[in-house]
Order: C-alpha cells, then structure tokens, then sequence
C-alpha cells in the first residue's frame, strides 16, 4: 500500500509569543515542520498534506522556497475545531487504498525507525498507534486497554480518576487505512470536555467495528515531544544537537564535548577527526581523515583536506581548504576562497575570492581578497590586498617564489613576478615583473643630534 501522511501544523502557537507560525520555529536551523517533512520523505511518503491555519502565506513560501518543494500539498483549516478535525481536512485528497499517517509539525524529532517501526506493527485491516510510557502522562491522552487489547483514548480532561492513573500516552501519531480514516472522521462528534472533534475517538471506532490496534513506541520520549514555547523548543535543540554529536561520534570523530558542538546542516568525516569545544558546523561540511578542528571554529558549507589543522576561533565559509594546510587561530577565510595543499594562514588573515597556491604562506594580520597567489609564495605580515577602490574590485595576481614584505599594499589590478620581491611598507601599484625587487616607500633620513620636544609647563 502506498503511503501519504498528514502534518498538522495549524495551531497559532501562542506560547512562543512569536509574530512566526509555530512550526517554523527552527532547530539546527531548520523549521521544525521541515523536520517532520524530512522524515516523511524518507519514508517514501506519496502525498505529504500540511494542514495550516495561521500564516499559511509565511508557511508555504518558507517551505517552499527552501525545499524547492511540489510534493507538498497545504491543506487550510480555517478554524481550530480539533485534531480530528485538522486531519478531516485532508479526507478528499486521501484515497480509501493507502496508509495515511498524522504526523505533528512541531514534533520535530520523531525517528524515522521509530515510524517504520509502526508501519511493520500495523494489521492490513486495522490501526497502528504510537503510545509511549511515562512516569508522568499529565495532560496525554491515556491508551485504554481492555486485557491488553487497545480499545480506545481517554483525552485528560475527559478521564474518570481510575483512568488518569494510566501511564500509557498517547503520542498523537497514528496511521489508518486511507478508506477507513475518512469513514470514522466523518463521524466524530464534538460531545466531549473541550468540545471538539477528537482525532483520537477513531481509536475507538476502529476496535468497535472488530479491527485490530497495534502499537509501537519509540526510543525515547524526546521523539514524541513537541515544542509549545522557547524553553521547550531550545530543550530539544538540545537533545537534536546531542543525537547530531553521538552519531558523528559513532562515525569516528573525537568531540572532546559532545554538549559543546553545534551541527546546523549535515557534516561527513573521514577518520580520526578531532573536534574541539564550541565549534558550530553549518551547510554542507566536510572533514577528511585526519583533521582537527580547535575550538570555538564555525565551518559553513567548505571542505577541509587531509590532516588540515584548524586552529581556534578561525571562521570559514564556503571555501576548499586541501591537505595538510593549518588555518588560524583566528583567520577568517570568506567563500570563493581555497587554500591548497601545504598552505598556511595564521592569525588574523582573512580571505575572501583567493586562491593561496600549494606551499604559501600568509602568517599574520593580512587581508587578500580577489586575489590569487601561486605556490610557495611568502605574504608578510600586515600585507594588504587593495581590491576595492570605491567603485570596482580588482585583481592582484601573485606569482610562484614571491615574496611580498611586510606592511605592503598591493593596489589592484596589479602583477606580482615569479620570485619577485617586494620590500617592506611598499605601495605598489605598478606590476612587477619576475625576479624584480620593487621597493616603494619614502627614503629614510637619520637626523644627527635631533632632540626629542621637552614637556611645556
Ligand atoms: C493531542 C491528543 C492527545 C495526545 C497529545 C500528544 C487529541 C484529541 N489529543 O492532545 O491524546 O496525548 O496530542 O501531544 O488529538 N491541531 C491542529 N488543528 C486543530 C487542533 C490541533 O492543527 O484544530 C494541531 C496542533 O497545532 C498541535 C496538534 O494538532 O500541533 C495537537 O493539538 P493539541 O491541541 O496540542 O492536542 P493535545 O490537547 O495536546
Ligand atoms: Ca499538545
């Protein structure tokens, strides 16, 4: 049977006091119902409904324009008249032959092996149910069994004192037969505390017909839990960051502290990768074997080479930095940037569009934009690449064996000579052609028995 599944995301969410639907709200990043989309994707789903109610314009165009999305199919429910309801909305797109799951947009991390599991468990002619066991249930619907047998939920405000003592819970995450999902929905009544139509009374529809409910539960309650404020929504942060952590771990990686890093995208390793405190990884990152990456770094969508070090509070943003180069403390290399192999850049270096050839080395407090060095070349200390002149950015080629000193700028366009030098605190704008010792920079002139002004009383 082929599979669609339900995300109900239209509650306002009034508790995140935010002007943001809810279910946009991020983790690692990413709106939460993003999350949710993710995992229904990953199981192949054929239709994925996303039932809205408030800021839908922000929603789809959120969604949309981020996944570059037409699998979605946004489903409006005007008024909030219950789960039941949000999930009816969704009826005349739902075929009677297919698996329909209800999944909640702001129940970001429910596992995908945890709603495989609830396919597998789930009879051709009856109902799967997510429940989950809990030492305090306050506020779940409570799983009501008769011998064992699912029966039905009791909603919190609608259990006697006897069924309040139940610790099975409701996680909200169910999945029907397409044809029998719209049958009973259609017949739900709003007779109940809260006065409205109860997604969970199909439970007891489908045993009173004779079907079977089977249940599934997942790892852990974090997969079943949903965010209604910012203490809740960083709280899973939390545990996502903390799952991020143990999987890259698993993977090979040391983290000297798998509380203190932060992945917002998805980061592939080789082996034996060491991580420091407090780096943030986000985009698209890759570490091959061997890298070490200090602490307090953000990488951003780069790709480091084998046994690169990175050192520090060194910041990097789409660039492509080769083997057994070092980086930092404290460079920033922008994107359009790429380091090859054997090439170094201390503290305080920030690149942005420049290649640095195999071998060079920019040590310290440097700015080379637009810039593109040839190997082996020595930038000193201070050298600054002067690409911009108000209007227009220019280029400064630097050719192999060059050695620039310290404290130049090298006002672009300009041509640097293989093995040419510059010396120190030169302007140069003028090329230099290869081997040329260029020296631009006013004489200097010792004054014999100059005396230094003496302090006015
Ligand atoms: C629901 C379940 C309860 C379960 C709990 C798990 C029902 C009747 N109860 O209770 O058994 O233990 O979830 O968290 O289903 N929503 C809509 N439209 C609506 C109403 C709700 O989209 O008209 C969405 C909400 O935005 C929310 C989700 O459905 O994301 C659950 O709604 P909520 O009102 O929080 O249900 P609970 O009372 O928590
Ligand atoms: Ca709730």
């Amino acid at each position: 049977m082929s599979l669609s599944v339900v995300i109900l995301a239209a509650g306002k969410g009034t508790r995140m006091r935010s002007s943001l639907p809810k279910v946009l709200h991020p983790i690692a990043d990413k709106a939460m119902v993003a999350h949710v989309i993710d995992a229904a994707k990953q199981l192949n789903a054929e239709n994925i409904y996303v039932v809205y109610g408030f800021g839908g314009d922000v929603l789809k165009a959120e969604l949309t324009n981020k996944n570059g999305d037409d699998e979605l199919i946004f489903v409006e429910q005007k008024e909030q008249l219950g789960t039941g309801h949000a999930v009816d909305m969704a009826s005349p797109n739902i075929k009677d032959n297919e698996n329909v799951l209800v999944l909640y947009g702001d129940v970001p991390l429910t596992k995908v092996s945890t709603l495989q599991n609830l396919l597998a468990v789930k009879p051709d002619n009856g109902m799967g149910l997510l429940t989950v066991h809990l030492a305090n249930p306050t506020g779940y619907g409570r799983i009501v069994r008769e011998a064992g047998t699912v029966v039905g939920i009791i909603e919190q405000k609608d259990a006697t004192p006897e069924q309040l003592k139940i610790n099975e819970a409701n996680t909200g995450i169910l999945l029907a037969n397409g044809g029998d999902l719209k049958r009973w929905l259609s017949n739900l009544s709003s007779d109940n505390a809260q006065g409205e139509y109860y997604l969970t009374d199909i439970i007891a529809a489908c045993h009173a017909e004779g079907k079977t409910i089977a249940t599934a539960h997942p790892e852990s309650e974090v997969e079943v839990e949903g965010a209604n404020n910012r203490v809740q929504l960083a709280a899973l942060e939390r545990a996502f960051q903390l799952r991020e952590a143990e999987t890259l771990m698993l993977a090979g990686a040391s983290l000297r502290d798998p509380n203190r890093i932060d992945i917002r995208g998805r980061i592939l390793i080789g082996q034996e990768v060491q991580i420091d405190i407090n780096c943030i990884f986000e985009g698209e990152v890759f570490l091959a074997s061997g890298v070490k990456v200090g602490a307090n770094c953000i990488l951003k969508d780069c790709s480091i080479g084998e046994n690169t070090i990175i050192k520090p509070n060194t910041i990097i943003e789409g660039a492509v930095i080769g083997d057994n180069c070092s980086a930092g403390p404290f460079a920033r290399i922008r994107p359009d940037s790429t380091m090859n192999n054997d090439s170094h850049v201390g503290n305080f270096v920030e690149m942005k569009k420049t290649t640095l050839g195999t071998g060079s080395k920019a040590g310290h407090l440097t700015y080379l934009g637009d810039a593109q060095i040839g190997q082996n070349v020595n930038i000193g200390a201070g050298t600054i690449t002067c690409n911009y002149d108000g209007i227009n950015k220019s280029k400064t080629i630097i050719d192999d064996n060059a050695f620039i000193g310290s404290n130049s700028s090298l006002v672009a366009p300009v041509f640097i000579g293989s093995t040419a030098t510059v010396g120190a605190g030169s302007v140069i704008s003028k090329d230099v052609e290869q081997e040329e010792l260029a020296v631009a920079r006013s004489k200097q002139r010792n004054v014999k028995g100059w005396q230094r002004p003496i302090k006015k009383s």
